[in-house]
């Protein structure tokens, strides 16, 4: 059998994460430079069925027995191999590699399931198709952080900007404009699975208060998603920044993110707030193309570890 490499995009959430749990409609979209790679070289001489897992990002080099039942990539191979139904385990190498941080609000649990799907199913002759490299993913979601939604797995495995509503057909946005963003690491780590199970908790102390929030969300992604559709940057900017202050008031920002957000403004992005599970992670900023030098030095003086740009083409 050949070499195989595959790989899974990032992704960012521009509005809804968080409320997007309770049944209110997000707006995602891939954050395509950034990839898990996993690629699977035939292991030749080696025990039949043996899978050897590189990851030196995550501390690994070890066969798939030896990993808990509870690991992700353990999951993900286990959920992939079951997909394709195979009578015989392939024996072989798989190598996994991030080009972005794990942790921090970019999709790390996702894209690394749908990677090693992608790269397993090729490796043996069945490429699984997306439908179902989704729904292994989103099997592995609901592993490691309990109560996914679903948008994560959903915007990486199609790759597209897309509004989610859990239970819902995927609604795909085309662009009306292009989009300029500047996504910044605060260098804080945190969990998604601890931010939900927090805004649960809150939820379940203030139940009116948390879900007349989590109403006026959802009620922006509706703003912002016509405004991503009529190109409208000035409206999308406003329904981000609108959004970031319904974040706070639920206790999913932070320190870090609020002085990065903060400078972000200041140096005159249209919109700003955190993406993803927040408490840390990465803020997402839309900025004007001529304003990105500015506002990128800005972020760099207000601490932020690392600055990457995309940009979301007019389709
Ligand atoms: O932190 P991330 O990249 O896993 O994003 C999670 C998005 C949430 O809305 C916070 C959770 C979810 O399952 O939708």
């Amino acid at each position: 059998m050949p070499n195989i490499a595959s790989s899974a995009c990032a992704k960012l959430i521009l509005l809804g994460e968080h409320a997007v749990v309770y049944g209110q409609p997000a707006l995602a979209i891939p954050f395509s430079s950034q990839r898990i790679k996993a690629t699977v070289e035939p292991l030749i001489g080696s025990p039949s069925g043996l899978i050897r897992i590189i990851a030196p990002q995550l501390g690994l080099d070890t066969p798939l027995e030896e990993l808990s039942e509870d690991n992700l990539i353990a999951q993900a191979l286990t959920l992939s191999l079951e997909a394709l139904e195979l009578t015989q385990r392939p024996t072989c190498v798989l190598r996994i590699h991030s080009s972005f941080p794990f942790a921090s609000g970019l999709g790390s649990s996702a894209a690394i399931t749908i990677a090693i799907a992608r790269a397993i199913s090729s490796f043996v002759g069945h490429p699984l198709p997306v439908e179902e490299v989704n729904a292994i993913a989103f099997k592995t979601e609901q592993l490691m952080h309990g109560n996914p939604s679903g948008i994560d797995n959903t915007v990486i495995a199609y790759e597209r900007p897309l509004v989610f509503t859990k239970g819902f057909p995927v609604e795909f946005v085309m662009p009306g404009d292009t989009f300029h963003f500047i996504v910044a690491d605060t260098g804080v780590k945190k969990s998604t699975a601890l931010t939900v199970a927090q805004l649960a908790q809150h939820r379940l102390e203030h139940p009116q208060r948390v879900d007349s929030v989590i109403l006026k969300i959802g009620n922006l992604v509706g703003v912002g998603s016509r405004a991503l559709l009529s190109g409208d940057n000035v409206a999308l900017g406003l329904a981000m920044t609108d959004n970031q202050g319904y974040l706070h008031e639920l206790g999913l920002s932070s320190p870090e993110l609020d002085t990065l957000i903060n400078k972000a403004l200041e140096a005159g992005s249209l919109g700003a707030k955190l993406t993803g599970g927040g408490q840390g992670g990465h803020m997402i900023a839309l900025v004007n193309e001529a304003d990105i030098s500015t506002i990128q030095q800005a972020l760099l003086d207000a601490g932020a570890k690392t600055i990457y740009t995309t940009r979301l083409e007019k389709a």
